[in-house]
């Protein structure tokens, strides 16, 4: 199987309607695309029209039934009127992605406190705006035969998990989208059939995200400090959406897969393995004659 080929059946979607916030382009646009591969069809919502357009003629040009829509995440009526219209238009909304963020590096010093209430409002409080809004639609309605209710799928990043630097505003941010994903997989799976959870990803190669935050040295020299000797491709992070949005998912709820090929885990190793053999030889000496007088080490 080549890399961009899909390990799914083209209809795990089928007949599903998305709704996918920065679906115009990156990771959102990936997620919009294998989406509408599978079966979906699809809105992107997104500030520049130009972007949307562009991203529309590339979904519908693969086939894929798609629609723009204009619209910002930290404004309530955006939101609003951007659901109302995914709904006029295909009938009905099954899955929500919040992948709209902000983000550029910034040390705490550097950064105005409305630099960093913009980065928790396109994040945080637009992800939650969206789900507010998509509720309606999204909850089960066993009056119209629907037992099962909707999926909602949370973009976060490894960033909090330890701490970055630069990116206090987007740790934060992100730290609260995941507690969102936890608290409406609590609250709207029980209430509701809602399904709720995340993707963390790592560094994204072709994404506006590795492209603002990455210095070029770093770009280059990425691979080495990756455990899997590579960095992400969109399609990895669309792979892991597709399947927990699909059926293969249905189980899961409040959970945020970190999808970054163990990098949050990883520090650089700063001392070669054979080198590591050795020293550990030397301190086990070294150990085995404390308590010997000091003449005789
Ligand atoms: C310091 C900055 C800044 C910078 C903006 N600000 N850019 N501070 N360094 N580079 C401050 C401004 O000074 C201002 O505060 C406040 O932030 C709002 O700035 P505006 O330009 O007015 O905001 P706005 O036009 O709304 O733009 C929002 C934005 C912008 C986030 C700043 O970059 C944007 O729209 N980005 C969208 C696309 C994007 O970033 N995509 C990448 C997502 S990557 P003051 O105090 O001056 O008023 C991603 C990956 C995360 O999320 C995970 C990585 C692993």
């Amino acid at each position: 199987m080549k890399m961009s080929e899909s390990p799914f059946k083209g209809d795990i979607l089928k007949g599903k309607v998305a709704l996918i916030t920065g679906g115009g382009s990156g990771i959102g646009f990936e997620i919009s695309a294998q989406f509408g591969i599978h079966g979906a069809s699809v809105a992107i919502m997104g500030r520049r029209r130009q972007v949307l357009d562009f991203g529309v003629s590339e979904l519908r040009s693969k086939g894929i039934q798609a629609i723009g829509l204009e619209g910002d995440v930290r404004k309530r009526e955006d939101a609003a009127r951007v659901v109302e219209t995914t709904v006029k238009h295909f009938g009905k909304l099954d899955i929500l992605v919040n992948g709209a963020a902000g983000n550029f590096l910034a040390s705490p010093e550097n950064l105005s406190p409305n630099g960093f209430r913009t980065v928790i409002e396109i994040d945080s409080v637009g992800t939650f705006t969206m789900c507010h809004e998509a509720l309606k639609y999204l909850k089960a309605m066993p009056e119209k035969g629907l037992s099962t209710g909707g999926f909602v799928l949370n973009i976060s990043a490894n960033l909090h998990y330890t701490a970055s630097w630069y990116q206090i505003h987007v740790s934060a941010a992100k730290a609260a989208v995941d507690s969102i994903t936890r608290s409406l997989a609590l609250e709207w799976g029980t209430d509701y059939n809602i399904r709720v959870n995340g993707i963390a990803p790592g560094p994204i190669e072709g994404t506006p995200g590795f492209q603002k935050l990455a210095p070029e040295e770093m770009k280059s020299k990425a691979k080495e400090y990756m455990p899997l000797y590579r960095t992400g491709e969109r399609w990895d992070i669309a792979m892991a959406a597709l399947y927990l949005a699909s059926d293969a998912g249905k189980y899961i709820n409040g959970c945020t897969m970190i999808v970054d090929g163990g990098f949050w885990l990883s520090r650089p190793r700063y001392i070669p393995k054979e080198d590591v053999k050795e020293l550990s030889r030397v301190v086990e000496k070294k150990s085995r004659m404390v308590g010997l007088p000091s003449s005789k080490l």
